[in-house]
Formats: C-alpha cells, sequence, structure tokens
C-alpha cells in the first residue's frame, strides 16, 4: 500500500471543527486504501510557548481524539512526534539544504511572526515547516492529507525533497498534498473570512469537537450571518451562510443545494437550530469516546509507545540512508 502521512498540534484541550473536517474525517477514509502515520506533533506546538503539564494532557487528548474520531490503532500507525528522535535530526539535515529566503516565504510564519512581534517570535516557529517537511519524508509519504493552510508546507516539503534527491542522489518520495475541494477551509463562526483556528483570538467563533452541546448550541444560534435573509450559498456576498452550509453539507452528506432547498423561504434561526442537530450528531460520539479513552491513560500510552516503535523503525531506516549520503558517520 501506499504511504500516507499526516499530522496535528497538540496545541489545544480540544481539536476544533477546521480540523475535523478539513484533516480528521479524511484520514478516517483514506487508512483503509494506504499504509497511514497519523502523528501528534508535539515538537511543532513548542514553537510558540506551551504549558508543560497542558502540553502532555493536550498531547495525549489529541491522540484520544484521533481515535475517538475512527482512526484505528491497530490498522494506523498512531504516535507522538518526541518518542521519534528522527523527526528532530532529519529536520536539522533539511535546515542545512533550506534557503533563508525560501523560509521566509512560509506565509503562516509571516502570520504568527506578526502577531507575536519579530523578537518574540522564535528560531523554531521559523524552521517550523522544515521539520514538518521531516515528518512527511522520514515516511517516505505519498499522500498528505491537509486543509488549505497548509498547502504552502508541503509544496516546501515537494523543492527540499527534490533538491536532496538532486544533490545526494535518490532518497526521497517526493510527496503530493491532498486537499478537499469545498471543504478544505473551515471559517470561524464570527469572522466568516478568516479560518476557523484553535488559536484564534476569541472562541465565541470556535466549534470545538470536545465542547459541550449547550456550549455549541449557543456558538451556532449567535453565527453572523447577513441581512438579506436568503439561504443560498455565496462565499463572496454571503460568508457566513455559505459557512454554515458548508459545514451541514459536509456533516449531513447531504449536497448543498438540498440543505438550500429545505431551508428556502424560511429564517437563518432554522437553518442554524438544523445545523445544532447535524453537528451533535457528529461530534456527541467523538467526546463520549474520547472521554472512555482518556480515562484509561495508561492503557493509550501503551498504545502510543507501541506505535512509535513501528514508526521509529521506518524513520530510522530512511535516516541510515540520508546519513550515509551525505557522509555523516552514523
Ligand atoms: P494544524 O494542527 O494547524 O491543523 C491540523 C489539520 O487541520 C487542518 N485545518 C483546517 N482545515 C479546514 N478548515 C480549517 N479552518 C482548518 N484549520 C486547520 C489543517 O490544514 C491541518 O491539515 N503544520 C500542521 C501539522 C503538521 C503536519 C505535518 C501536517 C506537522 N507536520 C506533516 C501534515 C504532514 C498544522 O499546523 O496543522
Amino acid at each position: 500500500k501506499p504511504v500516507l502521512f499526516s499530522g496535528m498540534q497538540p496545541s489545544s484541550d480540544s481539536l476544533q471543527l477546521g480540523n475535523y473536517i478539513g484533516a480528521l474525517s479524511q484520514w478516517t477514509q483514506m487508512q483503509e486504501d494506504f499504509d497511514a502515520f497519523f502523528c501528534v506533533v508535539n515538537l511543532h506546538a513548542i514553537t510558540v510557548p506551551q504549558d508543560p503539564a497542558e502540553l502532555i494532557a493536550r498531547t495525549r487528548r489529541t491522540a484520544a481524539q484521533y481515535i475517538a474520531a475512527g482512526i484505528d490503532p491497530e490498522k494506523s500507525t498512531l504516535f507522538v512526534q518526541s518518542q521519534v528522535a528522527a523527526h528532530a535530526e532529519l529536520a536539522w539535515v533539511l535546515n542545512t539544504i533550506t534557503g533563508f529566503g525560501e523560509a521566509s516565504r512560509m506565509t503562516q510564519f509571516k502570520d504568527k511572526s506578526q502577531k507575536q512581534g519579530a523578537d518574540a517570535a522564535s528560531v523554531g516557529l521559523f524552521t517550523y515547516p522544515v521539520l514538518m517537511a521531516a515528518d512527511i519524508l522520514l515516511y517516505q509519504a505519498e499522500r498528505v492529507p491537509v486543509g488549505e493552510d497548509q498547502r504552502q508546507h508541503v509544496e516546501l516539503t515537494r523543492d527540499l525533497a527534490t533538491r536532496f534527491n538532486s544533490r545526494f542522489g535518490d532518497t526521497f518520495v517526493v510527496p503530493e498534498a491532498q486537499i478537499p475541494k469545498g471543504t478544505a477551509k473551515i471559517y470561524d463562526l464570527q469572522e466568516p473570512t478568516a479560518k476557523m483556528s484553535k488559536s484564534a483570538e476569541s472562541e465565541a467563533g470556535l466549534i470545538k469537537v470536545l465542547d459541550p452541546a449547550n456550549v455549541t448550541k449557543k456558538k451556532i444560534m449567535r453565527a453572523v450571518t447577513d441581512a438579506d435573509g436568503e439561504v443560498r450559498f455565496d462565499r463572496e456576498a454571503k460568508p457566513g451562510v455559505a459557512n454554515l452550509l458548508t459545514i451541514y453539507s459536509v456533516l449531513s452528506g447531504r449536497t448543498i443545494e438540498s440543505i438550500e432547498q429545505e431551508y428556502s423561504g424560511r429564517g437563518y434561526g432554522d437553518l442554524k437550530k438544523g445545523l445544532v442537530e447535524v453537528v451533535e450528531e457528529s461530534l456527541a460520539p467523538v467526546r463520549t469516546r474520547t472521554e472512555e479513552l482518556l480515562a484509561d491513560p495508561a492503557e493509550l500510552d501503551r498504545l502510543l509507545a507501541r506505535a512509535a516503535e513501528r514508526a521509529e523503525a521506518v524513520a530510522n531506516r530512511t535516516l541510515d540512508l540520508v546519513y550515509e549520503r551525505i557522509g555523516l558517520i552514523r
């Protein structure tokens, strides 16, 4: 089977709906057809300040949410990045073939460092995409399912793989991003032109997978719409309503048209009430299963340790080859 790699940061107590729709739901479908590696990327998370106790808790919670959403730890390799040393080791090597200007062009770095201020932003944040390239290349992954915001990072990964191959001889598979059409970007409910993000300044527009039902309901009922009152998909003119329709459609498996028809001539209030039900139906089982898994942290840790061993065996094979190619004593 071809190899797939993807990951998420444990940067919050709960994944948000964008992670769930843009990434996780794709992963669960793809794990049947791929030799899949799903990583909790805690080394990426520390590129911005984290509280140590929270980081550990969030790492386990993120892994638990992967499983709760349908990642099968028997089929797929679900592991934690810091348990496989090769990620940091390959990242260093790749740093040495990445151009300073090339890294400076990464828009996510520009956004995040602008928010933090140039002096507060760490060098780790700057080389974040290089670590991501190391993640992917260690497993010789062909496919990388991500949301739209990660497209540029996967492009960089391709460039680095190609460059390394041509400089040192064929070593890496050049991976391809898989970005879903239409649902690759879920927007903030309060600011429907900005992507929904765990690190948003306000949580009012953020649907969290693990939030209790009444909190999610309140957020959906207060979602920003527009004044014309018509339930119609128009991303430009009606971004709020378009976002609600997208979420409704992807979680219910129905087409946008059929939802527009159902709610035509009715108000946004009705659409939102319908959406509350659809979201609850998808997320309630994930919530319940996550809590069950977290109730037995020792079992979860055992599972992660086993997966890390499997991952490490594959990663070290690639790293051995890389060291040999560049002339590093191993
Ligand atoms: P992260 O943790 O920010 O997000 C995890 C995944 O969720 C997707 N996503 C979204 N999709 C649709 N709408 C949204 N509003 C939304 N917000 C987030 C992201 O595109 C991503 O697929 N750098 C990565 C983590 C990473 C990685 C990797 C991914 C590290 N190494 C190797 C793939 C392969 C990140 O920060 O994702």
